[in-house]
This record gives C-alpha cells, sequence and structure tokens, in this order.
C-alpha cells in the first residue's frame, strides 16, 4: 500500500532543478550541434589532435594544393591556409557518408580566399548521381577577403561533397557550408533537430562545455604560437569572436575542435531555450587521469582574471570591456549567469581545493551573488571523494558538482543516497550520472533514481544526465541521451525518462511510504522497450504490436530469443543480452538494441503476470 499524506510538506523543487550537460565528446559539437556541414574547414586538423590526422583530412584534392603555414596566412590565429593551383580543386566530405542537403533548402558557402592577380572559384555542390545545385562562380581579387555564395538544393542527399574549383591559383581558408534553416534561424548557429530535441527537454540550465575537455592539457593559452597544436585546457577567450579568428585546438576526446560553437553560442542557445547557463572553467588541477596541479602562480591568477571577465562578458554592461565583446557579435543584453562551476573530477582533492578557494575568494569578491560551485572528484566510493567532500564541507562551500556511471542495480539500490546527507553542508550538483546502457531498464533505474533526487530536492539543487549527445560513427562514450548522424538524430529511453521528469517538474514533494511490493497484475499496454521483460521470466503472453495494430511480436516469455515469433517485418536476435529486431524494411535495429533503442517507432505491449510472482 502507498501511504500519502497531502497535509505533509516535502522539499520544495527547484524549477531549475533538471537541466542538460552538454560535452564536446562523440563530435557533439563539430559535426553535431553545430550546424556547419564542411570538416576541417580551415585547414588545422594536425597529429596533434589525432595521429590519423593531416591537415588535409576530410578533403580531397584534384590537381595540385598545398597546405601552407607562412606569414602569407590569415591571421595569427588561423595558422594553415589552402594554396590551391591553376586549375586545380579540393573536395571536403563533411562528416558521416558526407554532406546532407535537403531538397529546396537553402545553403550559404562562404570562403575566405586571395588572389593577387585574380581568380575565379567555381563552387559546386554534388554526390556521385550529379549535382546537388547550380554550381556558382566566384570572382576572386586581391588580398584575404571573406567571399560568399548560395545554393538551393535540387535533391536530397546524405552524400554530398562540396568542391571548389580555382582557374587561376589561388589561397583559401575558412570554408564553409551552413544550412540556412538552423536553430531559430540563427547566425553560425545550430543544427535544428538536435537543438529542437533538448528545447523539448525545457532544461532548467546548461551546463557546458565539459566534462574532462574543460581542465586537461596545457594549461597555457593560445598567446605563445609555439602553443598552437598543443592540446590547451578549454579557455573561453579562445571561442569568441570571428570564428575564423578561433584558434582551433585538440579536443579532448581525440578530435579537433573548431570552437565554432564557443561560448557566446552557449549562453545563446541557453538564453533560446529559457534555460540557466551554467559554465565550468578549467581549476589548473588537471582531472581525468591526469593527475597533475599548476605551481605557476602567474597562470593561476590569469585564469582567475579570465574567470572575472567571463562573468563581465556574461552579465556586464554592453560599455564595459568584455560586455562590449558580447554586444559586438550581436547580444548588448546580458545572459544572467548566476551559477559558476570551478574544474572538473579532480583526483587531486587537496591541490584542487586550494585553487578553488583563490577562485571562489575573488569570485565572491566582486560579484557576490554568483554561486561558485565546487567538486567532488569522481565518486570511487573511497577516499578522493570522501577527501574532498570533507574539504568542502569545512570551507563551507554552496554546492559541489559530483558524477557517477554506475550498473542499473546500483541505481535502484541507491535510490536513498541522498536521505543522509548533511542538511548543513554544501548543496549538490549532480552533474554527470548515467547507469550503463541506454536500454529500458537503463531508464528505469534512472528513473526510480530520479524519485530519490526529487525527494531529496532542498540539497539536490541541479541535476543532469551525462552525456548528452553522440555522432553513432565517431563515438567515445556510451550510453549518450541522443544518437544521431548526418542524416538523422532518434532518442534512448533515457532521454524520454529525462523528459518525463524534466517537463513536469513539481512545486513540492508530498511525502509518501510504500509499505509493500507494488502487485502488477492483469494486461499491462503502453508504448514501452522490451529489456525488462525479455529479463524477467514474470509475464505471460506478451504482445508486441506496432501502432497499426500488426503484431511483431509474441510469445509466452521464457526468455529464449529462439521462442519468440515475430511477423514478417524483421528478425530477432540476441545482442549483449539484448533483443533486437532488424527491420527487413529499413535495415534499422529496434526495441533495446542500445544505441538505436526508441528509433521511429510506435511499440504497444501487452502482457498479463503469471500468477503466483
Ligand atoms: O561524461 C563523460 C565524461 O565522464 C566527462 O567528460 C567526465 O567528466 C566524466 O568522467
Amino acid at each position: 500500500a502507498i501511504t500519502v499524506d497531502p497535509s505533509a510538506k516535502g522539499a520544495a523543487i527547484d524549477d531549475t532543478m533538471y537541466g542538460v550537460f552538454f560535452e564536446d565528446i562523440n563530435r557533439a559539437a563539430d559535426g553535431g550541434l553545430y550546424a556547419e556541414l564542411v570538416q576541417n574547414r580551415s585547414f588545422e586538423y594536425s597529429t596533434a589532435d589525432n595521429g590519423s590526422y593531416t591537415p588535409l583530412t576530410s578533403w580531397a584534392v584534384g590537381g595540385t594544393a598545398e597546405v601552407v603555414n607562412d606569414s602569407g596566412r590569415l591571421n595569427a590565429r588561423n595558422r594553415n591556409y589552402l594554396s590551391l593551383g591553376a586549375g586545380s580543386s579540393v573536395t571536403n566530405a563533411g562528416y558521416n557518408t558526407g554532406i546532407r542537403v535537403d531538397k529546396g533548402k537553402r545553403y550559404d558557402f562562404s570562403v575566405w580566399a586571395r588572389a593577387e592577380s585574380g581568380s575565379t572559384l567555381t563552387v559546386s555542390l554534388k554526390d556521385t548521381a550529379g549535382t546537388l545545385g547550380t554550381a556558382r562562380q566566384v570572382a576572386v581579387k586581391g588580398g584575404w577577403a571573406k567571399y560568399k555564395a548560395t545554393f538551393t538544393a535540387t535533391r536530397t542527399s546524405n552524400r554530398g561533397r562540396l568542391a571548389v574549383a580555382a582557374r587561376n591559383a589561388a589561397a583559401l581558408d575558412e570554408v564553409s557550408l551552413f544550412p540556412r534553416d538552423t536553430y531559430k534561424n540563427q547566425p553560425n548557429g545550430l543544427r535544428k533537430d538536435l537543438a529542437e530535441k533538448i528545447a523539448a527537454l525545457k532544461p532548467g540550465f546548461v551546463r557546458f562545455p565539459g566534462g574532462c575537455l574543460v581542465n586537461t592539457g596545457s594549461m597555457e593559452d593560445y598567446s605563445e604560437a609555439s602553443n598552437w597544436q598543443r592540446k590547451r585546457s578549454y579557455q573561453w577567450k579562445d571561442t569568441i569572436g570571428p570564428v575564423e579568428e578561433r584558434a582551433t585546438n585538440a579536443n579532448f576526446w581525440g578530435y579537433n575542435q573548431s570552437y565554432g560553437l564557443g561560448y557566446y553560442e552557449y549562453f545563446r542557445l541557453s538564453g533560446d531555450i529559457g534555460a540557466m547557463p551554467l559554465p565550468v572553467v578549467p581549476a589548473l588541477v588537471t582531472g581525468c587521469g591526469q593527475n597533475k596541479a599548476t605551481d605557476d602562480d602567474a597562470l593561476l591568477k590569469r585564469h582567475i582574471q579570465d574567470t572575472l571577465d567571463l562573468i563581465e562578458f556574461a552579465n556586464g554592461p554592453a560599455t564595459s570591456t568584455w560586455g562590449k565583446a558580447r554586444a559586438k557579435m550581436g547580444h548588448p543584453k546580458p545572459f544572467h549567469l548566476t551559477h559558476i562551476g570551478v574544474g572538473n573530477e579532480e583526483n587531486l582533492p587537496k591541490e584542487f581545493f586550494a585553487r578553488f578557494q583563490q577562485f571562489r575568494a575573488a569570485i565572491e569578491a566582486k560579484y557576490p551573488d554568483i554561486t561558485v560551485i565546487s567538486n567532488s572528484g569522481p565518486d570511487d566510493a573511497g577516499t578522493t571523494f570522501d577527501t574532498a567532500w570533507q574539504l568542502n564541507r569545512e570551507g563551507n562551500v554552496d554546492m559541489v558538482d559530483e558524477h557517477y556511471y554506475n550498473s542499473p542495480n546500483w541505481f535502484l539500490q541507491n535510490n536513498d543516497r541522498y536521505d543522509s546527507y548533511d542538511r548543513k553542508g554544501p548543496k549538490v550538483f549532480l552533474g554527470e550520472y548515467a547507469s550503463q546502457g541506454n536500454a529500458w531498464k537503463n531508464g528505469l533505474s534512472e528513473a526510480a533514481f530520479m524519485t530519490g533526487l526529487e525527494r531529496n530536492a532542498d540539497i539536490v539543487k541541479l541535476a543532469s544526465y551525462a552525456p548528452l549527445l553522440a555522432n553513432e560513427d565517431y563515438v567515445q562514450w556510451r550510453p549518450d541521451m541522443v544518437w544521431f548522424n548526418n542524416r538523422a538524430s532518434w532518442n534512448s529511453a533515457n532521454y524520454e525518462v529525462q523528459k518525463l521528469f524534466m517537463t513536469n517538474v513539481g512545486d513540492r514533494v508530498v511525502p509518501s511510504k510504500a509499505t509493500t511490493t507494488p502487485n502488477v497484475s492483469g494486461p499491462i499496454t503502453g508504448a514501452v522497450g522490451l529489456s525488462t521483460w525479455a529479463t524477467s521470466a514474470a509475464y505471460d503472453d506478451v504482445k508486441v504490436t506496432s501502432a497499426d495494430g500488426s503484431t511483431l511480436l509474441s510469445d509466452d516469455f521464457s526468455g529464449d530469443a529462439s521462442k519468440w515469433t515475430s511477423s514478417g517485418r524483421g528478425s530477432w536476435s540476441v545482442q549483449d543480452g539484448q533483443y533486437v529486431q532488424t527491420d527487413t524494411a529499413t535495415e534499422n535495429t529496434m526495441v533495446t538494441a542500445g544505441d538505436r533503442a526508441w528509433k521511429d517507432y510506435d511499440l504497444h505491449v501487452k502482457a498479463t503476470k503469471k500468477s503466483g510472482k
């Protein structure tokens, strides 16, 4: 029985409680949310990013073309450019299977080019079946200048290529192709389907830009030319201003990041979806397995000043130095920053906390209303985590960022995790969590766990599933909430759980108690994934039907896949212990195939609970 006392007052739940954590991992930014269709647009890919890269990665050359790094460059922060010979061409392959274009839609091409004695560029969009839009001629003359052209796609294709051919020799840089149709039609904007999936969650906050990519690598900045190809910690000043002046960087996750999706765009996205922006800055103690803390006081001070400048960039008047930079980019009004995270998963709690205190003191002295969020390091269920928490408690920290990834069972068993947290201590920002998988049972275990977060909403103030996005052809981390390729995106069961909670945030918890195991009996119908059912022998007469009512599957639920019968639409198999159906018409796998769960299907399950269980 469930006892509910409507007169008892449980914790108040903040509107901002559930948010999203965006990290540029799994090509979540370039090749993902950032709508740019050209890969390696400024010829900066290098072996420092990834051993398999060259400055011509994703480009094919016809004739003569050479990537050059000399004083003839576009600007000091964009080292390489392409020297294209007379009568030669280069062709970009985009991401995944190629550049995706939709018939009738417009695509904006731009390039920085230099041709002292004049040249004509022929720009074309095509795939192996032929042209995808009328080719454009661009006359180039003199020093570096930006040139533009627009295409209207005459066919839909997932395998598009962008080719640029030069009549006479020319230098090229920052070759770009953007869909006109971006989220909220913003320039330098975001891929619509992905941004819409994020917006549909109605996130209370957006944590960005990571994750491990925040504070690993060299702590130096770009200003030293010798640092240009080194993996530098993520520094927000590298990511604003004109895109051709954003010095690309080696991403922690093994690829190059253009920073086309940078701090301005993160703040803009947060505003566009009504979420609180929550940036995380490096603390100068590297986490994520690289245990290094800087002893360079001047460097530490510079990073602290950068953090103060960031707050001014977000909130300062358009007349202030950094407020002016924001206004120049198109947003004179402030972005309303109220919370900032310092550091991510540092494994050296004492070294981290000493530096955190310096950040906090400087921020609070200038911006007393900003909440400065500390870190607990990864939850290793041991001394690092405990030491970090002890330091945070003793140091009267406002809020601590916790991270953990565990099995579904762990999530079921730890529903009471926060019941015993010290109410006088720091509040919790659960900045990263996920059960290990994208199947129905994972979503279900997270839902069960989230009831515990919500019951403790007086102490757990913010929570975000992690990571958010994954391009299926460039995966460094799984599970992820939303999956995509160059032509489609699809939600996981975990996404549906987040959405359920995020779009139904209550005002207050009504305390309740369950005294027996809930007894499920009779037919159960719903649009659900199947793994929970498949791992349970508790159900009889299972029938799975599609939206049109045709039977896809029926079984007595003995747990043996070979006994399952399916309709003519596909074949069933067991992969990684989960039931997977491959649809013969589309070749999509469906139901509980990990990453692809829930894609495009509306399934209905009907089952009867076995008696006596
Ligand atoms: O979410 C993926 C990674 O997990 C994050 O980068 C890191 O903070 C954690 O270890």
